[in-house]
């Protein structure tokens, strides 16, 4: 056989380590899940749909896919639904990267689009983030006449910062026509920032070289299922439709995306957790003698020194992070909020580690 050089080197993807397989006795608090736990009208919209699994799904996802549309005012051919955003990242590398082609992206960012980058044979180019936030000018600036792709997240995995609209237009109006910018917009509901950029005009206006990139996994709360979609022109998503699996979307998740868009409650129950927590953990944090970034999302990161060292000693309390060295966030954790309890527990731990002592 002969292998791929580029896919053969690609590190093999290494899940949280939970200690001795206890699952339940372990908080996770690496992965940027929902901590409320699912749609409860996705569940039951699920539970209804189980007899039904010895049928395929609807190759198109029309249903989910009018819905997603008709939300934001776009056409359903304007939407492209994935197994998780994840698969779009790889579609979407597949669809416009050549051996040789860059991919512009930042350095500390998701590290999907470095690794979907490299297998399929072409080349990352990583910017710095400046203050722990995506630097769109220097992203700008990286664009060669080999870029085909570049990608921004906002807000960004795993620091948790944004972009303001005003630096974004100002990016917009500077990458060619030929670059196709995918904004991942993976944490979008989260956000509080009145100056976030909003996108969608711009392909209302028919703007043909942006995609927006959504997941059910976070504030949907549907991370399990595997459900992402992207909004788009609609030649670009004929384009990458004619790239993806015919069922890449399975009919469990299409059902349970369709009744969680629905489920007013149970975002506005998340949204208001995320935020309630991030002023939970900047203060605690800020308590311990750390300096938190200021996130927008449903987990923050901070500068702890030797973040193995930290994130191994948290994982003998029973708590996973993330340690950031590796994602090109060096000494950093990420902490995915859970629960106030689990997040009280959690600040002792960390204290206890970092042995600061706590005024009780
Ligand atoms: C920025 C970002 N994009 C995409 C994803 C992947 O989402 P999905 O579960 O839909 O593949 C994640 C998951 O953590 C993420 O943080």
């Amino acid at each position: 056989m002969h292998f791929k050089d580029y896919i053969a080197n690609l590190p093999a993807y290494k899940p949280p380590k939970l200690i001795g397989q206890q699952t339940s006795d372990v908080v996770k608090l690496s992965s940027n899940e929902n901590a409320l736990g699912p749609s409860p009208r996705a569940l039951a919209a699920l539970q209804m749909a189980l007899e039904t699994i010895h049928r395929y799904p609807d190759s198109g996802a029309l249903a989910l896919r009018q819905a997603l549309g008709a939300r934001v005012d776009l056409p359903p051919e304007a939407v492209l639904c994935s197994n998780g955003s994840d698969e779009m990242v790889l579609l979407l590398c597949m669809a416009f990267l050549r051996e040789g082609d860059e991919a512009v992206m930042a350095e500390g960012t998701f590290i999907s689009y470095l690794l979907r980058t490299l297998a399929v044979g072409s080349q990352p180019v990583r910017v710095p983030l400046r203050s722990y936030t995506h630097d769109l000018s220097a992203l700008a600036d990286a664009i060669t006449a080999r870029t085909r792709l570049l990608f921004v997240c906002n807000p960004n995995n795993p620091t948790g910062t944004t972009n303001g609209a005003d630096e974004m237009d100002a990016l917009l109006t500077r990458v060619p026509d030929d670059v196709l910018v995918v904004v991942d917009e993976a944490y979008v509901e989260f956000v509080a920032r009145a100056d976030y950029p909003d996108l969608l005009p711009e392909l209302r206006k028919g703007r043909r070289n942006l995609i927006l990139m959504r997941t059910f996994a976070k504030i949907y709360g549907l991370a399990g299922l595997r459900l992402g979609y992207g909004y788009a022109h609609p030649d670009l998503i004929n384009y990458l439709d004619r790239a993806r699996p015919v069922f890449n979307v399975n009919a469990l998740a299409q059902i349970a995306g369709l009744a969680a868009l629905d489920d007013i409650d149970h975002v506005a129950r998340s949204r208001a957790h995320a935020a309630d927590s991030r002023i939970f953990f900047d203060r605690e944090l800020t308590a311990l003698g750390l300096h938190p970034i200021n996130s927008e999302t449903n987990f923050i990161a901070v500068a702890v020194g030797d973040d193995m060292t930290v994130a191994d000693g948290l994982r003998q309390c029973g708590f996973t992070v993330t340690p950031l060295t590796g994602w090109g966030v060096p000494g950093c954790i990420r902490i995915s909020f859970g629960i106030p309890e689990q997040n009280e527990r959690f600040i002792a731990a960390l204290a206890d580690v970092l042995s600061v002592k706590r005024d009780e």
